[in-house]
């Protein structure tokens, strides 16, 4: 699904003084099928520019074109049932722990696809399944909700967008908190549904996620896009400009280059990679 935002403005508050322009401008496309990571400082509009994709948060300028939906701010041309639209983009909240709220993790689960639907023992059997994919054993799923660690909680809050089988999956910062395992698990989850043909985007800080992981990558400030590309453009020329963090990959590849070793930046996407460069190149690297 094509996902267009078209001269977005958005504004929290309903009237002066109190409104608050959290959105100004975005004028964008996301990729079909890409693995699109969207970054930039506390506060600049991540998660405000993620609600708008599924009619969340209604643009107060502009429009929002995703797939046939239209969600704009002129009520004539807005898709009148937006409904549908959250089962094809399913978005998983910053602090999902907090959000489950059926007796047991199950039902929880269960509960996006019944919404929309699906008989009540299919919604069982997309809830096994999907709690499975995120790590959550047969002998949670009677249990309460209220039972679970955060981070079990929030692979639950995943499987429940999951079990709606949207075709866009949006992730507001879902490795926080984790122990590395833990984010090296839901990352390749998240690999996982992206190589299935699910359209990703993760929200997040970690700029390390945003280079192993990443197809494309929309950095925001204040309200406005200001960059788009690939993380490979980003990272070798630009993170000054925008104050980002440099990726732990990143400096290595430089401090590298400087010793001579080429490489081609497309293909190097972990440590294994470089590994090769370098056992591939060492004779010629050590004579320059
Ligand atoms: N309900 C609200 N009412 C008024 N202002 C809000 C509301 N929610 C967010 N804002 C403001 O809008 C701006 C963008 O908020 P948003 O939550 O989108 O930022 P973010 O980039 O997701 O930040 P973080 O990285 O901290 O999650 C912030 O300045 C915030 O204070
Ligand atoms: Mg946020």
């Amino acid at each position: 699904m094509k996902l267009k935002f078209n001269h977005v403005d958005f504004y929290y508050g309903d009237k002066a003084p109190n409104l608050f322009e959290a959105l100004n401008d975005i004028d964008c496309e996301i990729k079909e099928k890409s693995f699109t990571c969207i970054v930039g400082h506390t506060g600049c509009g991540k998660s405000t520019f993620i609600q708008q994709l599924n009619g969340l948060l209604i643009p107060t300028k502009g429009s929002v074109f995703a797939g046939d939906f239209v969600v704009s701010s002129n009520k004539k041309e807005r898709t009148k049932k937006l409904r549908p639209l959250r089962q094809k983009v399913g978005i998983v909240f910053q602090f999902s722990e907090y959000q489950l709220f059926e007796n047991s993790v199950e039902e929880d689960v269960a509960f996006g696809p019944t919404n929309f639907g699906v008989k009540k023992e299919d919604a069982l059997k997309l809830a096994h399944e999907n709690l499975l994919k995120v790590g959550i054993d047969e002998s949670f799923f009677k249990k309460s909700p209220f039972e679970l660690s955060g981070g079990e909680r929030r692979r639950v809050a995943i499987a429940g967008i999951m079990a709606m089988q949207p075709e866009v999956i949006v992730l507001d910062e879902p490795t926080v908190g984790l122990d590395p395992r833990g984010v090296k698990e839901m990352m390749t989850l998240f690999k996982e549904l992206h190589d299935n043909g699910t359209t990703i985007i993760v929200v997040t800080h970690d700029m390390n996620l945003v280079y192993g992981y990443a197809t494309d990558v929309i950095v925001m400030d204040h309200g406005k896009i200001v960059y788009q590309g690939t993380p490979n453009e980003l990272f070798d020329k630009s993170v000054d400009e925008y104050s980002l963090e440099t990726p732990l990959m990143t400096h290595l590849i430089q401090e590298l280059k400087q010793k001579g070793y080429k490489f081609d930046l497309q293909q190097i996407k972990s440590l294994d990679d470089i590994v090769d460069v370098i056992a591939k190149q060492k004779g010629g690297a050590k004579n320059e």
